[in-house]
């Protein structure tokens, strides 16, 4: 799977989809840049997602908030007290780490010693092993179960009082050493703020201190009663978002999952005080149609319930992805209170109540809100797509392809047209169809290479219609449909190429 996760990273780059951050200077670490068809692919995302949200909902509006908010916004939403990461250095290897993300591994590695376990049973005991009975009742896996859950209930509440002393015990005590050295020598644990700043103003006495928004769900909150009473809207409603989220995340690795600039898609519901637990399993169910929609199989996803609530959350779920490094959170699902709102209410001296006619009384609404990562949404995308297949040829020898089978709505080029050969005005042809069609789908034209090399190459990108146009076109203007994921070849009048594509590319 790590072999793979490589090849998809080298793909990436090769066909145009990400590059590091300013690559000629050696990269940015954890920032990226998006290339021709990685910008069409996160296009069509954001689409997906923008379109499933304000059109299908007719109580859901969107907006744009700017990046640069005032400095309170962040005191209020409680990013400038709470929005940290644990760290701790080894000071033998000077490396730094997230001292959480170290425990978690640990618990992980602890799991994996149980899997084994019951691997090795298994194979013992064959067809007549009691997978349940062994799981409760093997001691050893018992004495480690115990641990793991030791340790993670020390955690959840170390992490909720902010008591670093006890997360570095934790480290001790699973005498947990350092990757790289070796050793447990560790410095104390202490709190980094994950926020950029940066100075709003001319570099005068006056110039305020601002941050780069690390969500961009508090552009929505500071809004709320502007679009609220512009836009007349009744509880339940919701705003949605795209838009850019800074963090200056400690462990930045594993590609565009983690990144310190990147884009959110978010919505916040307003609900009844009360009413908020409703709404925030219909949004769990929700979302996950949402994904379950692209097609790469249900297996492939899950929930996962937080037993660590960030600071403003009393309830929160994780829909996890199974990447190729494991089942890992692309969305979360957050029930809010009247936590954010309340807190602006209180900062801003503003009123941000609701009158709900029904009821006749004011309240701050509840808020449930979704929150998904772009980039990590795109890497989904690329990592269910990727695949590497052997094809038979004519001749009974084998050749091999790489395709990215990306539902056809998000493929960044829906259709390639190719002339057989560069004359006898077979270009020409090519380029009339074309033109006929670029206006509703996304065309390439190609006249370079054996219609086979070209082929190759619109797999690579996920392009799910390539069209030949040969010299039967010019006589019966038919041309020869090729379908990416059978390889299936068709002729058919150029006619009715709209028709055929219309049906499976429109979101
Ligand atoms: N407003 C709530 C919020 O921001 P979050 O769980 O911190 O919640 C939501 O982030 C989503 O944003 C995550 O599920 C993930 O998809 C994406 N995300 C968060 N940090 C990210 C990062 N450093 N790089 C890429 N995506 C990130």
């Amino acid at each position: 799977q790590e072999e793979l996760f490589k090849k998809l990273i080298a793909h990436s780059k090769e066909y145009g989809f990400v590059f590091p951050s300013s690559e000629i200077y050696d990269g940015l670490s954890a920032v990226y840049d998006y290339g021709q068809n990685g910008v069409e692919l996160k296009n069509n995302i954001r689409r997906y997602w923008w379109e499933a949200m304000t059109r299908l909902n007719e109580n859901i509006v969107g907006i744009d908030a700017a990046i640069f908010m005032h400095p309170q916004t962040w005191v209020a939403s409680g990013h400038v007290g709470a929005f940290n990461d644990p760290l701790i250095d080894n000071k033998d290897s000077k490396k730094r780490y997230r001292a959480d993300v170290l425990i978690e591994e640990w618990m992980e590695k602890q799991r994996g010693k149980i899997e084994k376990e019951v691997e090795k049973a298994r194979k013992r005991f064959g067809e007549k092993f009691d997978e349940a009975l062994f799981r409760q009742t093997n001691p050893r896996i018992q004495s480690i179960a115990e641990k793991i859950n030791a340790v993670n209930s020390r955690m959840v509440e170390a992490l909720e009082q902010n008591n670093l002393a006890e997360i570095k015990k934790i480290i001790e005590d699973c005498e947990i050493v350092c990757p790289i050295s070796g050793t447990k020598n560790w410095t104390d644990v202490r709190q980094f703020n994950l926020m950029f700043e940066t100075k709003l103003g001319s570099v005068s006495d006056d110039a305020s201190t601002i941050y780069l928004r690390p969500e961009t769900a508090q552009g929505i909150f500071v809004n709320y009663i502007n679009v609220q009473k512009t836009g007349r809207m009744k509880i339940p409603f919701g705003i949605a978002q795209v838009g850019k989220a800074f963090r200056n995340e400690i462990v930045a690795r594993q590609f565009i999952f983690r990144m310190r600039e990147f884009e959110q898609m978010e919505m916040q519901f307003f609900v009844r005080p009360g009413e908020e637990m409703k709404w925030y399993e219909f949004w769990m169910e929700k979302r996950m149609r949402w994904h379950r929609a692209m097609g790469f199989g249900d297996e492939k996803y899950r929930y996962h319930k937080h037993e660590k609530l960030a600071h403003y959350a009393n309830a929160a779920s994780d829909i996890e992805f199974e990447f190729p490094f494991g089942f890992k959170e692309v969305e979360g699902i957050h029930s809010r209170t009247d936590f954010d709102l309340g807190n602006h209410q209180k900062h801003s001296g503003k009123k941000l109540q609701y009158f709900d006619p029904e009821l006749n009384k004011s309240y701050i609404p509840y808020v449930i809100e979704t929150s998904i990562g772009l980039d990590r949404t795109f890497l989904l995308v690329l990592s269910a797509a990727y695949a590497e297949e052997k094809i038979a040829k004519e001749d009974g020898s084998t050749d091999e392809r790489v395709v990215l089978r990306i539902p056809a709505p998000l493929a960044p080029v829906k259709l390639a047209v190719f002339p057989l050969v560069k004359k006898d005005g077979l270009p020409e042809m090519a380029r009339k169809i074309m033109d006929d069609l670029k206006y509703d789908f996304a065309c390439q034209y190609e006249e370079k290479d054996t219609i086979g090399k070209r082929y190759r190459r619109h797999d690579a990108i996920g392009t799910p219609f390539c069209i030949t146009v040969d010299h039967q076109t010019l006589e019966d203007e038919t041309v020869t449909i090729r379908y990416r994921d059978t390889m299936e070849q068709e002729r058919v009048p150029a006619s009715r190429l709209r028709e055929i594509m219309a049906d499976k590319v429109s979101l």
